[in-house]
């Protein structure tokens, strides 16, 4: 059902179950029906979305300020998308370069206009601090920030609660927080508001508003436009729902509301979840009909042709970024709580974890049969991000390939356009400053294996036919170009 006015986009306003009831009668407004169609099972809500979806831009002027906590690949575009929806952003973070340049107009994410940004930070509708106190200045508070495993891969919701502490003295009634990071069920019902409660001494649902709201961002796939993409929105209470969704309307087109904060977290992990599982799937499909001679490329395109019952994925040399190979391990800790074992994700990632030594092996066998060996030769992997055309290289399997490389004795270099230099992080200290080589042909004939880890699209496919001597292609780029019979060696 499409309900809406246009100035917001319209709100989707899917089936949903029943939530907690009002902890509060909320003052004025005529009982909506299609609310009550929406919640069959509570017939004691008195929330007036009608009023709301009629004239929306009034209500809205309760939300015009805003405050954006984590400017990174998540909190970035989302605080140009509200700025561009006219809503007044306030980028909060802990990293000065970040605020130092969103300041200047600078953007530090290539999939980000610079000119966009620019439109937004001069008039002064998007700006960015590392003061938290002027949380004092807005109307809700979204966060964005990182949700990482610690060493013994069980989540790290430091950063979450490090913010709600940081926000929680500048708390007033009224304001709303939604909470944007993927986590476990539970983390901001139980976790986040706990800190936001225990620091502000006002109660979450009855003082202020409490939502969980999933980014579905996905770095330069043109398909995910952040205005675009549908967006669930889960509350602590009936009311929390209806702010945090009026707040998502004015800047998103579709918002899809669910029945709690928890069905927000768990919708979140089921996306990421299958994403890993099908990706698992095809890789271990890869080897097994590797040894039996048969192309998994050529057999994904033959299913695909499929109109119904099939979704394609692709083989590759192992997850990357900041969600797939993290996020369904948020679940599997949390199911322990349960007694519940989670053994699709465990045997997902033990496959997914493998395909860096498969690539590796793949390689020593193709330089064997030019009767060389790992160990002595030079080998240049093309494509350090952990996907297509983006700068993000977080988790970037590329990196288990490199380490695995050196240790079995290869000189090894990468090339990279959309990462020049490789920059200090806690998770790789050994690459830093290791810079991309340039693409001509003396450098790309001088490696005796090239291997493509990351098949970005501004990378000339045809130049590494003809310049390369020995290839192994974990992307099927190779496919796509005239190229030497025994050259390539699919990994
Ligand atoms: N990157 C994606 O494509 C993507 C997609 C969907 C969901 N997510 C989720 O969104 C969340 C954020 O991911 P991201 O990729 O934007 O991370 P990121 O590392 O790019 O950005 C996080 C930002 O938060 C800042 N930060 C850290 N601690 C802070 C604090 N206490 N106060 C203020 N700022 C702080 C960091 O300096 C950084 O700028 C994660 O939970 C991630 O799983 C990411």
């Amino acid at each position: 059902m499409r309900l809406g006015n246009g100035s917001c986009g319209g709100i989707l306003l899917s089936e949903i179950g029943s939530g907690r009831p009002l902890a509060r009668k909320p003052r004025g407004p005529k009982r909506s029906r299609i609310f009550h169609a929406l919640f069959p099972k509570t017939i004691k809500y008195e929330i007036s979305l009608e009023s709301y979806i009629t004239s929306n831009n009034q209500m809205d002027k309760t939300q015009n300020k805003i405050a954006i906590v984590g400017l990174g690949y998540v909190g970035l575009p989302l605080s140009l998308q509200f700025a561009c929806s006219g809503v007044q952003v306030l980028g909060l973070d802990i990293d000065p370069e970040k605020v130092e340049a969103l300041n200047n107009g600078r953007s530090y994410i290539k999939h980000v206009p610079e000119r966009l940004l620019a439109e937004q930070v001069y008039p002064r509708r998007l700006t960015a601090s590392m003061d938290f106190a002027r949380i004092q200045e807005v109307d809700a508070v979204i966060i964005c920030v990182p949700t990482p495993l610690n060493k013994n891969r069980e989540p790290d919701i430091s950063f979450i609660l490090q913010t709600g502490r940081a926000i929680a003295p500048y708390l007033r009634p009224g304001k709303l927080v939604v909470l944007e990071s993927t986590t476990y069920p539970g983390t901001t019902d139980e976790d986040l508001r706990a800190v936001l409660e225990a620091g502000s001494g006002l109660k979450a649902g009855e003082d202020f508003y409490l939502a969980y709201s999933p980014e579905r961002e996905d770095p330069a796939n043109p398909a995910s436009k952040v205005g675009e993409v549908p967006k669930l929105v889960g509350g602590l209470t009936p009311r929390c729902l209806e702010r945090a969704m009026r707040l998502y309307g004015r800047a998103i087109k579709t918002v899809v509301p669910v029945s709690s904060c928890r069905v927000a977290e768990a919708a979140k992990l089921l996306e990421n979840i299958f994403r890993s599982v099908n990706i698992a799937l095809v890789n271990e499909l890869k080897l097994v009909y590797d040894s039996m001679g048969i192309d998994i490329w050529e057999v994904i395109d033959a299913a695909k042709t499929k109109p119904f019952g099939f979704m394609a994925f692709y083989p590759g040399p192992g997850l990357g970024g900041h969600c797939i190979p993290i996020d369904p391990f948020y679940l599997t800790w949390k199911a322990r709580e349960f007694e519940r074992s989670t053994r699709f994700i465990e045997l997902a990632g033990e496959i997914n974890t493998a395909m860096p030594s498969h690539v590796v092996e793949r390689t020593g066998e193709a330089l064997n049969a030019s009767r060389k060996s790992l160990n002595g030769s030079r080998v240049l992997v093309v494509g350090l991000a952990y996907k297509p055309n983006v700068d993000d290289e977080r988790q970037s399997p590329s990196y288990r390939i490199m380490e695995l490389l050196k240790q079995r004795g290869a000189a090894v270099a990468y090339y990279d356009p959309y990462v020049p230099v490789i920059r200090r992080t806690r998770d790789h200290p050994e690459w830093s400053g290791a810079k991309s080589v340039v693409w001509d042909r003396p450098t790309i004939a001088g490696f005796d294996a090239v291997v493509i880890a990351t098949a970005h699209t501004s990378v000339n496919y045809q130049e590494l036919a003809d310049w390369g001597q020995c290839i192994v292609d974990t992307r099927n780029a190779m496919a796509r170009v005239q190229v030497a019979r025994g050259k390539v060696w699919k990994a």
